[in-house]
């Protein structure tokens, strides 16, 4: 691993995270609450509320740390919750936000989380999605990009702790 190619760039990420937001906003009731799965989607979802707020949506806003991959870039297929999830969903509209859905263990394992905290409707997000390494069934409502069985860096996601920082999304080669 070592170059990285560019496949979306900071403004062609911004078009599409507008974009979300509009048919966010216009799919989901007033009164919801954004869930981030840290700490890969704490960029995307930063970008998400503020489209969010310009598409006339006024979410709430609160995270949940998971861990899976460690140091590797292929998932260890252990999901954990990491500290407690956020307190008073039950009865709530929820969008649970991702930045990857790979396997689709992490977001169907945060989902459960979420049942049982007792919210009322879940509404799922990735910015980015990889269909075609899917091994858990699950529903993404809001989908960014589709992309192909490869490894990506950037705008929050990373590889060992690197690269979250850039603007872009790139492949890692
Ligand atoms: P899943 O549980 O296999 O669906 O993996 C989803 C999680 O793995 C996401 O929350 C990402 O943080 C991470 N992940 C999956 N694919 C990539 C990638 O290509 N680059 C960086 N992180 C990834
Ligand atoms: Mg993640």
């Amino acid at each position: 691993m070592g170059g990285l190619c560019v496949l979306f760039s900071a403004e062609a990420i911004a078009a599409r995270v507008d974009a979300l937001a509009v048919e966010i906003a216009r799919t989901i009731p007033d009164d919801f609450v954004v869930v981030g799965l840290l700490k890969g989607a704490a960029v995307f979802v930063a970008d998400l509320i503020r489209a969010l707020d310009r598409a006339g949506g006024r979410p709430e806003l609160e995270f949940m740390r998971l861990s899976s991959y460690g140091l590797a870039s292929r998932s260890s297929g252990v999901v954990e919750l990491l500290g407690e999830s956020p307190a008073g969903l039950a009865g709530r509209s929820v969008l649970l936000v991702d930045d990857i859905v790979d396997t689709g263990r992490s977001i169907a394992y945060a989902a459960d989380e979420l049942r049982r905290c007792g919210i009322d409707r879940l509404w799922t997000c990735a910015l980015l999605d990889k269909p075609q390494r899917r091994e858990i069934s699950v529903t993404i409502d809001f989908v960014g990009f589709s992309i192909g069985d490869q490894f990506v860096v950037g705008y929050g996601t990373d590889y060992a702790e690197k690269y979250r920082h850039l603007p872009y999304i790139a492949a890692l080669e």
